[in-house]
């Protein structure tokens, strides 16, 4: 336990002098005025958990004759109009304590949480789990963290924002996770997450950004993804995901960047790419992906950053390069590619840098390709 907590005597005291304030209160509120009043036995088992976790540090030098008040008045706590505990937004705020210091089952009304970047360690408990109101669970950047992610993640039902990142987390993602259909934003990344991506991840429909990026994820990627149509941002960028990219990728209409590079994907680019209209970002560089770049890569004509360095691709460079007219930057490098560079390239004129270093292309197309640039 932290030498930050209340004395248990000290503790007592205050139970006793909030117990006779909330017997006197009994008496001199009206009945019909208890619920809507802020009365302090309400919320009892919140004061106690709060105050108990040591997070606010020392409170038994005081004498506190309103514990729900000094309770919904500490920083980052917000109560409502019962004065029971709704949200705790302690980002930035340095408790040096556990997560686990929390008597979270006594805190049943909390629906946001947002203790990142507070150098909390011991891992996540179950706990945590069992706050079915929860709509805002972020975790992120308590690099000390730890632990799994709890199999009962999918209890969390109401979540919409899941923020886990640089948390240092390992373990799998538990399949429980698919029946968080409220979610929105998913966010994993950084962490030591292993095992595969689970299939039921297809169930999170109202996804808008997925980043399980810098992880050591394996296996293949499940073509279920392809039921994420309303996502805009997908990363599983610096994993060890192998296989094929599953054609149904192509469904992900919204997709504005997709990040894939740095695994050990094979087989071709799927053709189906080029239904990703919206797509701005593009990056599937270092991967082991192979055959040619697809021609339907001219429908993407919101490309603003293609990086398909460093696979094994082969063939020749689709001329219809050159309708990717909002294309700033462009790297091909390290492939097999052969043939001439398309004088269309020339059109592209919003690029800024153009990588295509290591490729089998001819010398001399690249004197022209200086001459379409200037
Ligand atoms: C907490 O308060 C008590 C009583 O004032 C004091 O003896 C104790 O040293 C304090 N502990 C910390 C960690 O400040
Ligand atoms: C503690 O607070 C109560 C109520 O405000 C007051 O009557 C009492 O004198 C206080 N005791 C001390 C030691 O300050
Ligand atoms: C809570 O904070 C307000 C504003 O700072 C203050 O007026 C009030 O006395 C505090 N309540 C308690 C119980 O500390
Ligand atoms: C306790 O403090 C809260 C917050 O400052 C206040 O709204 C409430 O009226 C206080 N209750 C009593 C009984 O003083
Ligand atoms: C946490 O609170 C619940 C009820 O709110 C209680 O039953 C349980 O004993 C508490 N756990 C701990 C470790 O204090
Ligand atoms: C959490 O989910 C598990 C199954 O995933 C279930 O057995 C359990 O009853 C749930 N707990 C709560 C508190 O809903
Ligand atoms: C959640 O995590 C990501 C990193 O994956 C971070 O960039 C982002 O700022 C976080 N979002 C929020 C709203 O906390
Ligand atoms: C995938 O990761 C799991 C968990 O780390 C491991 O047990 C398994 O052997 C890995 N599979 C492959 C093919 O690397
Ligand atoms: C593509 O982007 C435009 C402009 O932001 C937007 O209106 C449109 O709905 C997007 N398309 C899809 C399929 O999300
Ligand atoms: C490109 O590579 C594929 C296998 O990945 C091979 O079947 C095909 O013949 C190669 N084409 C050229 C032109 O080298
Ligand atoms: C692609 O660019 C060429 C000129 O380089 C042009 O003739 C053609 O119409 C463009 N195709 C599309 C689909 O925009």
């Amino acid at each position: 336990m932290s030498n930050n907590t209340i004395s248990s005597s000290a503790y007592s005291v205050m139970l006793i002098a909030i117990t006779v304030a909330a017997i006197i209160s009994l008496f001199l509120v009206p009945s019909s005025a208890k619920l809507s009043s802020t009365s302090s036995f309400s919320s009892l088992e919140e004061v106690k958990a709060l105050l108990n976790s040591g997070w606010w540090g020392n409170f038994s030098s005081t004498n506190h004759s309103n514990l729900t008040g000094i309770a919904c008045n500490l920083t980052g706590i917000t109560c409502n109009g019962a004065g029971s505990v709704i949200q705790m937004d302690t980002r930035h705020y340095h408790s040096f304590g556990k997560l686990g210091d929390m008597n979270w089952s006594s805190l049943p009304n909390l629906e946001y949480i947002d203790v990142s970047y507070s150098d909390l360690r011991g891992g996540i408990p179950g706990e945590i789990c069992t706050l079915s109101k929860l709509t805002h669970l972020d975790l992120s950047f308590n690099y000390n963290l730890g632990g799994v992610l709890p199999p009962t993640l999918g209890n969390l039902t109401q979540l919409v924002h899941l923020n886990m990142s640089g948390t240092n987390i390992n373990g799998p993602i538990p399949p429980s996770v698919g029946n968080l259909g409220a979610l929105t934003h998913l966010y994993l990344s950084s962490n030591k997450l292993s095992g595969t991506i689970p299939l039921e991840i297809g169930n999170l429909k109202s996804l808008v950004e997925m980043d399980m990026s810098s992880n050591i994820l394996n296996g293949s990627i499940p073509s279920s993804i392809g039921n994420l149509g309303a996502l805009t941002y997908l990363s599983l960028r610096s994993n060890q995901l192998r296989d094929c990219i599953p054609p149904e990728i192509g469904n992900l209409k919204s997709l504005v960047e997709m990040k894939m590079s740095s695994n050990i994907l094979s087989g071709s680019i799927p053709p189906s790419i080029g239904h990703l209209s919206n797509l701005t970002i593009l990056y599937l560089y270092l991967n082991q992906l192979s055959g040619y770049i697809p021609p339907k890569i001219r429908n993407l004509k919101s490309l603003v950053e293609i990086d398909i360095s460093s696979n094994i691709l082969n063939g020749s460079i689709p001329s219809s390069i050159g309708n990717l007219s909002a294309l700033t930057y462009l790297s091909l490098r390290s492939n097999k590619l052969s043939g001439c560079i398309p004088p269309e390239i020339g059109n592209l004129k919003n690029l800024v840098e153009m990588d295509m270093r290591s490729t089998s292309l001819m010398v001399q197309s690249l004197h022209l390709l200086a001459i379409y640039l200037v």
